[in-house]
């Protein structure tokens, strides 16, 4: 074995351990009914997703109370779903019984659901960050180690996937993949990886700016045709969405369904659960009594639109990595 594989398997093997004491404490909601919490919501997915048809996923019913943890992620995260809810099938039924494994909980299921979040993470996120290091990053090796291990250790990951119970790394994952190849210059494979990442959370349309306007700058900058350029990345785009929807498209209500369900405006801009700028300004100004639902909006599509402008002009007439990764960051923040 290489040097480099040596020190790629310890800081994996240094990961998954950390990982793995976080996961023998208790996830959020534990023993907490009428609706415990994110474990209960992903195990009541795999129920749904197994046993109900494909076009009731998102739809209100008698098998199907929105009320109780309706799906509201995208069509990737629902197939993801429905493949642990076939293996949680397979080794005890009564993990996902339509209706009667509602709030289940015992030790095996919970090593059952640990088991998943790990292989995802370890599957997708893992070789993410050690591509995207050890061939997009400058610097020695092994200030390319250090920073790879430094992601694979950042504290908030590891605790809201493996101690409060999520799979931000599968939408991370897909996400640094999607970098990845854009870096290596692979700008029709990063496109469908970017796709992926939105699909699987919603939260991803944070990111699409920065890769819409760099990919759409590219194009114009480029040796290459153009338009060519756009026609084929567009076409990528489209397919790969197609993909992921295709189940959902046959029917228009049940597409207009599962749109509402992703972005469910009617509840407003933040809930109480949810928290984000608005919600953190909300103690000093009440932005609820102030304005209507669909003003507050409007407001929030604005600011946010104004506040991303400059670097995606910028973007757009200057393309290149460098400028698109602070653009990354900038528009998080
Ligand atoms: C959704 O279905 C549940 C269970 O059948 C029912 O109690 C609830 O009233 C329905 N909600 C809506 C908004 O139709
Ligand atoms: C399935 O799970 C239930 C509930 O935890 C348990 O009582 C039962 O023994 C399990 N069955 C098998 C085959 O492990």
């Amino acid at each position: 074995m290489n040097e480099l594989s040596a020190t790629v398997l310890l800081t994996a093997v240094a990961a998954i351990v950390i990982r793995w004491c976080v996961s023998l404490n208790s996830y959020s909601g534990e023993g907490k009914p009428p609706m415990f919490g994110d474990y209960e919501a992903q195990r009541h997915w795999m129920e749904l997703a197994y046993h109900l048809p494909i076009k009731q996923w998102y739809v209100n019913g008698s098998n199907n109370d929105l009320q109780y943890w309706g799906l509201d992620y995208p069509p990737l995260t629902a197939f993801h779903s429905y493949v642990c809810g076939i293996v949680a099938n397979s080794f005890n039924s009564s993990w996902v019984a339509l209706g009667e494994s509602h709030g289940h909980e015992s030790s095996q299921h919970k090593l059952f659901m640990r088991y998943t979040v790990l292989l995802a993470d370890v599957t997708i996120f893992f070789p993410a960050v050690f591509v995207y290091f050890y061939q997009c990053s400058r610097g020695t090796s092994q200030t390319k180690t250090l920073a790879g291990l430094t992601t694979l250790l950042y504290p908030g990951l590891i605790l809201i996937d493996h101690g409060h119970f999520q799979y931000n790394s599968v939408s991370l994952g897909l996400w640094l993949w999607a970098v990845t190849a854009l870096c290596l210059d692979s700008h029709l494979l990063g496109s469908v990886a970017f796709v992926l990442a939105l699909n699987y959370k919603q939260m991803e349309l944070y990111h699409a700016l920065p890769f819409f306007a760099y990919l759409l700058g590219s194009c114009f900058k480029g040796k290459e045709n153009g338009l060519w350029k756009f026609v084929k990345l567009g076409t990528v785009v489209m397919v790969t969405f197609g993909c992921c929807w295709l189940p959902f498209l046959q029917d228009l209500q049940v597409t207009q369904q599962v749109v509402s369900r992703l972005f469910p405006v009617g509840r407003g801009i933040f809930e109480d659960k949810v928290a984000n700028v608005w919600c953190s300004l909300s103690v000093l100004i009440k932005f609820k009594q102030l304005f209507s639902t669909s003003s507050l909006l409007n407001i929030c599509l604005i600011t946010t639109l104004c506040a991303s402008l400059p670097h995606v002009i910028d973007l757009l007439w200057r393309p290149s990595l460098h400028r698109f990764k602070l653009a990354l960051v900038c528009i998080i923040g």
